[in-house]
């Protein structure tokens, strides 16, 4: 979702911000543009396109000027169009600014404004903020920024240059990440670490309603009560920025086979030799009444897996919840509530509300973040890290494994400290963990029988997935995968409900695919398999080799490894997430940035 990027140096600022804009790309967007100071007066050059027709316009109007904001909008307000990309600039041509976030009391600030003879040029909420900063100007650029942030309801990170002080850029924010950074003479601001880790050999993370100076000596923090504040800088790890596309044509692809390995370092952390480590992350596990999993998309996803797992291992009833729902929901939750919190990107407006919401309530808190130092890590009591590595394609694959992983070792070190399981199986499950990340990979080397499904399959524009319990968690991610990248219009089902409706919508053809991996189940599911065959529909299944021989003839087989069945999950998704990456390509779609989709949601 939106990015920024700032530059006050001594090198030209349009290829910097190009270059940051680059490294927020994945993020998603549907316009861009950039402001660059030349010759003391503030150039805007906007598209409603791609970064690279902005670079194209860049190149050829060569804004000269060392000082400059840019910025990928994610339409909110306003069709993605040039007028609405950002920079936006205040009717007397002195403030110009890039905004992520959205300012909720827009609409009243915009009459008022509007009454008092501001003319708006763009449909966005973020003209206000230029056009507020002019009502509130009256030569000290930081005491109208401070007047401003005061004035605006809502989330907002803020890139400002003021035409009265070339040399610097203004920057504040509230419940959207901006960080600023520092380099060899020059100072740096970004939405995310990606886009400045190259330049700045410090950085430092603004808290909400803080603001901030800038200039190619070095940074001054302002508190929220505008007093000059000295900040320490935050530890990033450079070594995961750095990301390329490898020997792979996509950054998906990449990804998906970057699995074995990033459950290798996720999983060592915990276990070693076959044997979970000593402790357990979440202290007072033994007083926990009711568990929460809370997430959104394929997080939400991992979290309906973590359901099936938790209650099965751990006997706790445990439910999984979408954030945007359980935020406003009044969940039932006091401290012998443990809510579960997962997000790769640990900035998800919505995650980031219902882990404050548990934690209102008194709940412990524990989140399952892929970002160190991000804003769910901070917030949260207990923080377990997934190692994936940076991830870039918008639709998750790596990041969503980790997460599995690591509420499988979440169960197992709550079921060891509640004696919930014997030692025998813990053991044994510890071990089958262990050995998980050879199995996707075995999965991930029969990527061909996949590719002719995906050929046999890629041109039908619907699909439908069912399963069971697990195997259910797993056609919610599978769908979602397939429709997302590929636009092919998919929903998944609980296999016994199919018949309460939406199979009348099976047809001569119709492609079900059904994931059957939960051994116990197997044969309920082959029945469900049958009742879409007998009416003319085209059924694709993953499976494993023992399950296989229960199924009817004419069903497409995909067989993978097996595991302990609750683990399933982690194998079965394997072939889904190659069959949609196949299927996108076949139909020529742009698969790491999906129309419409952004990597980071940071707004509710
Ligand atoms: C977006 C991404 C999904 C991700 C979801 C939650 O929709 O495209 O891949 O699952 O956000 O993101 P989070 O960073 O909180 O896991």
């Amino acid at each position: 979702m939106c990015g920024i990027i700032g530059y006050a140096g001594t090198k030209q600022a349009a290829p910097v911000l190009l270059s940051g804009l680059d490294a927020l790309e994945y993020r998603g967007y549907d316009s861009a543009g950039a402001a660059v100071f030349c010759g003391g007066k503030i150039k805007t050059i906007r598209t409603a396109g791609r970064i690279s027709e902005l670079r194209a316009k860049i190149e050829s109007e060569k804004p000269e000027g060392t000082v400059g904001v840019a910025h990928t909008r994610w339409a909110t307000h306003g069709e993605p169009s040039e007028r609405n990309a950002h920079p936006h600039t205040g009717s007397d041509g002195v403030f110009t600014v890039v905004h992520n976030g959205i300012i909720e009391n827009y609409l009243v600030l915009r009459e008022k404004l509007s009454a008092a003879g501001r003319v708006f040029l763009s449909e966005t909420d973020t003209e206000v903020i230029s056009q507020l900063l002019e009502e509130n100007y009256d030569g000290d650029p930081l005491a109208a920024l401070q007047r401003t942030v005061a004035g605006l309801e809502g989330s907002f990170a803020l890139g400002i240059l003021c035409a009265d002080f070339p040399e610097r850029i203004y920057c504040a924010c509230r419940e959207s990440p901006l960080l600023a950074g520092t380099g060899g003479q020059c100072s740096l601001i970004a939405s995310d670490t990606s886009a400045i880790t190259d330049k700045a050999d410090k950085i430092y993370r603004m808290q909400n309603g803080e603001t901030a100076v800038l200039d190619k000596d070095g940074i001054a923090f302002f508190s929220p009560d505008g007093i000059r504040i000295e900040k320490r800088e935050i530890k990033v790890d450079r070594n995961l920025d750095e990301v390329g596309k490898g020997n792979f044509e996509y950054f998906m692809e990449k990804e998906i086979y970057e699995q074995p390995e990033a459950l290798k370092r996720t999983i060592s952390e915990h276990i070693s030799d076959g044997r979970l480590k000593a402790g357990c992350p979440v202290y007072g596990v033994n007083l926990i009444k009711k568990i929460f999993i809370v997430g959104c998309g394929s997080a939400f996803h991992a979290a309906v897996v973590g359901k099936y797992v938790f209650e099965s291992l751990l006997k706790i009833p445990t439910e999984a919840d979408l954030a945007s729902e359980f935020r406003y929901r009044e969940p039932l939750i006091d401290d012998s509530a443990l809510v579960v919190i997962i997000s790769q990107s640990g900035e998800t407006a919505d995650t980031l509300a219902a882990l404050r919401e548990a934690t209102r309530r008194g709940a412990r808190t524990i989140s399952i973040v892929n970002v160190e130092g991000s804003s769910i890590a901070r917030e949260s009591e207990a923080v377990f890290m997934t190692r994936a590595g940076r991830e870039v394609a918008v639709a998750t694959t790596k990041a969503y494994s980790t997460q599995l992983a690591a509420l499988y070792i979440l169960a197992l070190y709550i079921a060891r400290e509640t004696k919930a399981v014997d030692d025998e199986r813990l053991g044994s499950l510890t071990r089958e963990l262990s050995l998980l990340p050879g199995k996707v990979s075995e999965a991930l080397n029969r990527s061909g029988e996949v590719l002719r499904a995906a050929e046999k399959y890629a041109g039908r524009s619907y699909a439908y997935y069912i399963g069971r319990n697990l195997d259910y968690a797993s056609a919610l991610e599978a769908s979602l995968k397939l429709k997302e990248i590929s636009y092919v219009h998919s929903e998944a089902y609980a296999a016994g409900e199919l018949k309460h409706g939406t199979i009348s919508l099976i047809e001569d053809g119709t492609l079900t695919v059904a994931m059957c991996c939960c051994g116990r189940l197997a044969k309920k599911t082959a029945g469900n398999i049958e009742e879409v065959a007998a009416r003319g529909g085209s059924v694709l299944c993953v499976t494993t080799a023992a399950i296989a021989p229960l199924l009817g003839g004419d069903t497409k087989i995909i067989t993978v490894p097996s595991s302990d069945e609750l683990f399933m999950p982690s194998i079965e998704i394997i072939p889904m997430q190659l069959f949609s990456f196949f299927s996108a390509k076949l139909r020529k779609c742009d698969i790491d940035k999906p129309r419409n989709l952004a990597k980071s949601v940071t707004v509710e």
